[in-house]
């Protein structure tokens, strides 16, 4: 691959990702970096006006405390987050975003983003934390305002992140190459911000030939974050706790709106409310089975009891819900006009990020004031910003966290000068589009200060920059050589390709790792078969071939996956208990146990090519 030029890039801070965490980063450390005379460089693999997880929009802000306002402290969020976490939370993170959380909000609206108001001029409330926002846009308002403070010829956009460079233990840079040109980069820095989000595809969709790819957790993200801080040598915590959001089926629409705005309900095919007649089913999941509100895993498990037992579908009674928020209203002309607002209402809910759930419901027919619509659990995802909490472990923020979590700036991993948010931190659920790109802000900071702190940078040896330049470029290589041995490029002996490699993948961590098809069981005799054959795929992963850059990319976004797959398996497997039915279900140790109620962490060590598991200790701040 002689052909693609090697470009070289020496920045102070290199932040990696152009999504919400990104370009809280990206505001932020320009300010601190203008102060100190310093370069601050973004690369995305997309195109930051519609990457990442906002690319089509949201309908809401998920993370609003309301602090100024008197509605609630930060210790009323970081108990809510501990309570949906089953116990498992960092409160020292979640505190500190909480605490710095509406001012990013503040900042957004600033910018252009239209905040729903009331006639009073309040923030109208979708739940107690949660903010109504006219979202299609969203990601373009704050994409703009990152590109504005860095200036772009600092930022690189189509360019994919494939590696961190480590010497003597400290994050150095990154290297990665361009989506559209033949051209390897690598990124000389001296803090690096990883914030490429979470990761999707790891298991196999629900959606098959008809809608392959489908899913609710958009498919641009895949483990990247994961696979970069991994492959450095960073503690990861959490890796166990995925996602499993509950959505309207086959098309992923949202059902926050309608729970928490439209106070709908869900019923199963008998039209029995499952949250109510399953409820003694939470007694066994105490302390968390008796919180409010019933911690999202809890709710999904309700759910899938019913399904388990055959009484599905699952409807979400948008009709009954439509038809009492209007009822409400006496006069009739009054009525009237509330039952069209609420149907817009619905629809613009879809429109605004999800859009594709609006075309199902128009293609199916469907009036949400006539008929109900099916909702489903999804397949396993990992966004630790949202509901699960999978990521790397970060040091905390010096005045509120326990000295045991301090080891550095705050949100710097294990290794020297690397720093994570959004996504890629562990530990800090809830964070969603404000508290992730607030997280960003809080990073980019830290970085700022350890790249001023650690002005002088170790030698990079150039041997291994030249053998990573190799291994990435390897697969187009391999095609090029081998393309000529069959007829068919699909079938070749010396090579496999990324399509036949994701497909096995998400077969094994379906059947293995608790999938869809296993109703999201697993135990450990299959987690062992499943690591098992996925050594085997690893070593097939060397033999993955790409025809052209999209392909490569391809290529590299399915080893990404890998490791994510692999630490996942791992630390359910370490933990020796079911702590989040509804997320997954260890049917060999189908209890909570008290002397689980620790992080499970993992590190991967490079030299001995071993995984190091271990349990930390949960410290509560309030
Ligand atoms: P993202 O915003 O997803 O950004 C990741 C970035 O990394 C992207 O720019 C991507 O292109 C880049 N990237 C990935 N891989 C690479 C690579 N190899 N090299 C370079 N760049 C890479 N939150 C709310 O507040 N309200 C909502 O209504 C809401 N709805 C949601 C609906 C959906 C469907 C989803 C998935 C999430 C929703 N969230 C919502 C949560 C919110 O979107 C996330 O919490 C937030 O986007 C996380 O920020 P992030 O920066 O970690 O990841
Ligand atoms: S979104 O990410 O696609 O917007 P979703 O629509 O499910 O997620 O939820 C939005 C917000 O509402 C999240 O903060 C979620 O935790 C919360 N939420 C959704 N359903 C419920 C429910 N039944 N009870 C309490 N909170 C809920």
């Amino acid at each position: 691959m002689a052909k693609f030029e090697t470009v070289e890039v020496q920045t102070d801070v290199l932040i990696l990702g152009g999504g919400m965490a990104a370009c809280g980063a990206a505001v932020e450390a320009a300010y601190w970096a203008k102060k100190n005379g310093l370069k601050v460089t973004l690369v995305d693999k997309a195109c930051m006006e519609r990457s990442g997880a906002v690319a089509m929009g949201l309908s809401a802000i998920n993370q609003y405390v309301g602090v100024k306002d008197g509605q609630n402290t930060v210790k009323d969020y970081v108990e809510y987050v501990r309570n949906d976490l089953m116990g498992i939370t960092r409160e020292d993170l979640v505190a500190n975003i909480a605490r710095h959380v509406d001012s990013t909000v503040h900042l957004f609206e600033k910018w252009g983003l239209p905040i729903w108001t009331d006639e009073k001029g309040a923030y109208v409330h979708e739940g107690r934390w949660q903010l109504m926002i006219n979202g299609e846009s969203y990601k373009i308002v704050v994409a703009e305002a990152a590109k504005n403070a860095l200036g772009a010829e600092n930022v690189y956009e189509r360019v994919f992140i494939t590696e961190p460079i480590v010497e003597n233990g400290r994050c150095v840079g990154a290297v990665g190459f361009s989506t559209r040109e033949e051209k390897f980069y690598v990124f000389k820095a001296k803090a690096v911000l990883a914030a490429m989000g979470g990761a999707v595809h790891v298991f196999k969709p629900r959606s098959g030939g008809e809608g392959l790819g489908r899913s609710w957790y958009p498919p641009f993200n895949s483990g990247a974050s994961a696979y970069f801080t991994i492959k450095a040598g960073a503690e990861m915590t959490c890796q166990e706790v995925r996602f499993i959001p509950v959505r309207f089926k086959d098309a992923y629409g949202p059902v926050g709106a309608w729970f928490l705005l439209f106070k709908s309900r869900a019923t199963n095919g008998l039209g029995e409310d499952y949250m109510q007649t399953n409820k003694t089913e939470l007694e066994k999941w105490k302390p968390y089975g008796a919180v409010k509100p019933v911690p999202a895993n809890l709710r999904n498990w309700l759910m899938m009891l019913d399904v388990m037992a055959g009484k599905g579908p699952i409807f979400m009674r948008t009709e009954e819900a439509i038809e009492k928020l209007s009822a409400a209203v006496s006069d009739p002309k009054e009525r009237k006009k509330k039952l069209k607002d609420l149907e817009s209402e619905a629809w613009e809910d879809f429109l605004d990020m999800t859009i594709s759930q609006a075309i199902l419901w128009a293609a199916t027919d469907t009036m949400p004031e006539e008929r109900p619509s099916e909702i489903a659990a999804c397949e396993p995802y990992f966004i630790g910003s949202h509901s699960g909490a999978s990521g790397a472990w970060v040091s905390g923020p010096e005045d509120i966290a326990p000295k045991q979590y301090c080891w550095g700036p705050a949100n710097m991993t294990t290794v020297k000068g690397l720093f994570a948010a959004g996504d890629a931190s562990g530990a800090s659920s809830h964070k969603f589009s404000s508290g992730s790109h607030t997280e960003g802000r809080i990073a980019a900071k830290s970085a700022v200060r350890f790249a001023v702190e650690n002005p002088s940078m170790p030698a990079i040896d150039n041997a291994k920059i030249e053998k990573l330049r190799e291994r990435i470029l390897r697969p187009m290589e391999l095609f090029e050589t081998h393309k000529g041995a069959t007829t068919d490029p699909d079938v070749n002996p010396n090579y496999i390709r990324p399509k036949q490699y994701l497909f096995r993948l998400q077969k094994l961590m379906d059947e293995y790792a608790g999938g869809v098809s296993t109703n999201f069981t697993t135990s450990e005799k299959l987690l062992n078969k499943g690591l098992e054959l996925l050594k085997a795929l690893k070593e097939d992963s060397e033999k993955l071939a790409a025809e052209t850059l999209h392909e490569l990319m391809r290529v590299w976004e399915n080893i990404h996956r890998t490791w994510q797959a692999e630490s996942h398996m791992r630390t359910i497997l370490f933990r020796d208990e079911t702590r989040w039915p509804g997320y997954y279900f260890r049917s060999d140790r189908p209890q909570m146990k008290e002397d689980w109620k620790v992080f499970a962490n993992c590190t991967y060590n490079p030299e001995k090519n071993e995984w190091e598991m271990k349990k930390r200790e949960i410290l509560s701040i309030y």
